[in-house]
């Protein structure tokens, strides 16, 4: 009796925007392309998160041609996107008809399986990209946002997985984007899960802080149906365990991944060839993110904004302070666009010397509900200081007109495919001047 485990193999999404900054070039996928497709993967995570910013803005790529190309040499292998909920993959809310066009869009370029997330974890900005999703004939995986905080416990990410699972999806992503997840809590949620909801269950962890090849050990004994990783050349430090040794792990086991380790192995001696045109920084483990919450990007990218502003000698003032205002806005994940949010309030509160008297536009507008509803209600006397008057309750994509014709409009003269319109409303400057030089 196995059961078998089935792998997401990341290269081509989570892996290089980890450890690369999203800029592994088409070419050099191409390059591994039948070997990976021919290896057995569950599927394969190949675009979608900031590949399509990277795309447009850093590499002259048009991002659906990029799909269209990878489908064409990986016809094997179901293909799958991480998408931000409302979000999309840009960095604020659109309107539905900009979702559904854009769900339906990347099913019809290629996409088979589009995990979807919430840095809140608010239901309200997923519903409709699940649905959406199912009505192209897409597999819709929900994603639960992982983080540890005294008011998230292992009862309200099961809870949060059931509704998720009565909105419709296919199956229910673990995302622990900071790698803080234990092997002790991943068994408890699995077997909870497990026990709950009838669904698939995938683990999605980084190795930033070295636990996730234990993690995904307990994980998969206590249930999980498939796990995320990464090949060797771009695994470890903040991307994702590496494959290879998770497959050597399985075999003859009760999990067996099924998984070709030779052609892992070819495609992985190609990688490494391809990889020294590449910056990758040295792995490293950082286990302060266990301690102080705080992921690693984040505190770097802290240390250097105050080291521009000569106000390097605040660091230490600042990170106690972060803490403090993640309570205040009632605990939100540290995740794009919290991190920044929670950062630069921290800032403010600690150069100021007086909480709250200097505050950014996206705190005013978090606290206003405009990204949707915090984890737990913010208290009324740090609301009062952030914002005049009442929070939304409306689900914020219902205040936003439609906005496909208004773009359009704007666009008609220089857009060539329909997918053009989507680009442009995600990143309207950056898609202009890449529709000028394609030209
Ligand atoms: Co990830």
């Amino acid at each position: 009796m196995s059961k078998k485990v089935g792998i997401t193999e990341t290269l081509f999404r989570d892996a290089h925007q980890s450890l690369l900054a999203t800029r592994l070039k088409i070419k050099d996928m191409l390059e591994v392309a039948e070997l990976i497709d021919a290896a057995g993967f569950h599927s394969l995570e190949v675009w979608g998160g900031a590949t399509f910013d990277s795309c447009l803005r850093y590499l002259d790529e048009d991002p659906w041609e990029r799909l269209r190309t990878l489908r064409k040499y990986l016809p094997n292998t179901r293909l799958q996107m991480l998408l931000r909920g409302q979000n999309l993959l840009g960095y604020r809310q659109y309107p539905d008809d900009v979702v559904d066009a854009f769900v339906n869009k990347s099913v019809e370029n290629g996409i088979d399986i589009i995990r979807v997330f919430d840095a809140l974890n608010d239901t309200r900005n997923l519903e409709r990209a699940i649905k959406a999703t199912k009505k192209a004939g897409g597999h819709s995986q929900a994603a639960v946002v992982y983080t540890v905080s005294p008011v998230h416990d292992v009862p309200g990410y099961v809870q949060l997985a059931k509704v998720l699972a009565e909105m419709g999806a296919d199956s229910i992503c673990i995302k622990d984007m900071a790698g803080i997840l234990t092997p002790n809590i991943a068994y408890k949620l699995i077997r909870e899960l497990k026990e709950t909801i009838e669904i698939p269950i995938q683990l999605h962890s980084h190795y930033t802080s070295g636990l996730a090849s234990m993690t995904y050990w307990s994980g998969i004994q206590a249930g999980a149906d498939v796990v995320d990783t990464a090949l060797s050349p771009l695994a470890l430090g903040t991307s994702q365990p590496p494959t290879e040794s998770l497959v050597a792990a399985m075999e003859g086991t009760d999990y067996d991944t099924g998984i070709n380790i030779e052609l892992l192995t070819q495609a992985n001696m190609k990688l490494k060839h391809i990889l020294a045109e590449y910056k990758k920084p040295p792995i490293t483990v950082d286990t302060e993110v266990l301690v102080s919450q705080i992921p690693g990007g984040m505190l770097s990218n802290l240390k250097s904004q105050l080291e521009q502003q000569k106000l390097g000698h605040k660091f230490d003032e600042i990170v106690k302070e972060v803490p403090r205002v993640r309570k205040d806005l009632g605990y939100p994940p540290l995740v794009t666009p919290m991190s920044q949010i929670v950062g630069v309030q921290s800032l403010l509160n600690v150069v100021t010397g007086k909480r709250y008297s200097v505050k950014s536009k996206e705190i005013k507008d978090y606290v206003q509900g405009w990204y949707g509803r915090p984890p737990v209600e913010i208290a009324p006397e740090i609301r009062s200081q952030i914002i005049e008057g009442e929070p939304l309750t409306r689900r914020p994509a219902d205040l936003l007109d439609p906005g496909l014709e208004k773009a359009r409009l704007e666009i008609k003269d220089i857009m060539q495919q329909e997918e053009d319109l989507l680009s442009y409303i995600l990143f309207p400057e950056v898609a202009k001047k890449f529709f000028a030089n394609r030209k």
